[in-house]
């Protein structure tokens, strides 16, 4: 197991900014988190990452007014370049926009609106075939968990939305896993530590075996539920978190700026 802060995979900390903010309230966002991050350049962009996803209505004016170093994603997509699929938006789209990358099966999109694994496969693919970079979220009900299937649940989803990408794409086309267990999603109720360091070391278990297990080492593995400053470290610190994919502590520029923090920390304290 390789340890956290390692060369190989970067820290992601990604803003989910889910159904939030109108044009002026992002502008101000962006504004105010270029600035942070102008103060903090040391390890930004190298070793660890930003995104940010807004919604639709505000991608444009987040890839005009982009924070330095910061990738912008969008929050869905549909799988075609193009047709009669009123409401959607097209891979195609994102890119010609400069999107960066794009969530693909967060769990509001499979319990609201239907999205279902085998889409996410061909989402993936798509996602990859057009230059954007998928982070593709996962994670069980509290109902799996309970019932001791939490971990099959995982493997069967990224076994199904993984299975017919490339291998080389895997790594090249910077996709992402998050684990968001559905149970601690805006509850305040977050996985401890150890829980979620074991379910990361199970993703990486079943990456290896859909890729190799050096792709696998290379593919950062957020967690999200409930992330806030006072439990970003510990959360970072195991070995096989990657990052965190947050919603409602991202919606402001401090508490999000605070847990880009504990990950620049741990790198430094890392020495990387
Ligand atoms: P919260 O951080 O509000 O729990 O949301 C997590 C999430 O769904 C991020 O995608």
């Amino acid at each position: 197991m390789s340890g956290q802060a390692s060369e190989l995979r970067p820290i992601v900390v990604a803003a989910n900014w889910k159904m939030h903010k109108l044009r002026s309230e992002a502008l101000e966002y962006l504004e105010d988190l270029g600035t942070w991050m102008d103060d903090h350049p040391r390890g930004l962009g190298t070793r660890v990452e930003v995104v940010v996803a807004p919604p639709f209505t505000s991608l444009e004016l987040a890839v005009e007014h982009r924070p330095p170093h910061a990738r912008i994603y969008a929050q869905t997509m549909h799988q075609s370049d193009q047709g009669a699929f009123t409401g959607e938006v097209s891979p195609a789209m994102l890119r010609d926009l400069g999107v960066d990358g794009v969530l693909l099966g967060h769990s509001e999109r499979r319990q609201y609106f239907n999205e279902h694994d085998g889409a996410l496969s061909e989402k993936v693919v798509a996602a990859a075939e057009f230059g954007l970079r998928a982070m593709l979220c996962v994670g069980e009900t509290l109902d799996e968990r309970q019932g001791g299937r939490a971990e099959d649940v995982v493997r069967d989803q990224l076994q199904t939305a993984l299975s017919d990408l490339d291998v080389i794409k895997a790594t090249s086309s910077g996709l992402s896993v998050a684990y968001e267990p559905v149970w601690a999603i805006g509850t305040g109720e977050t996985a401890t530590a150890e829980i979620a360091q074991g379910m990361h070391a199970t993703i990486r278990d079943v990456l290896g075996s859909i890729f190799t297990a050096e792709i696998a080492e290379r593919i950062p593995v957020l967690y999200g539920g409930s992330v806030k400053p006072a439990n970003a470290a510990e959360l970072l610190g195991q070995p096989d978190i990657d990052g965190a994919l947050v919603g409602g502590a991202a919606l402001e520029v401090e508490s999000f700026s605070g847990i880009v923090s504990a990950g620049l920390d741990l790198v430094a304290g890392a020495g990387v």
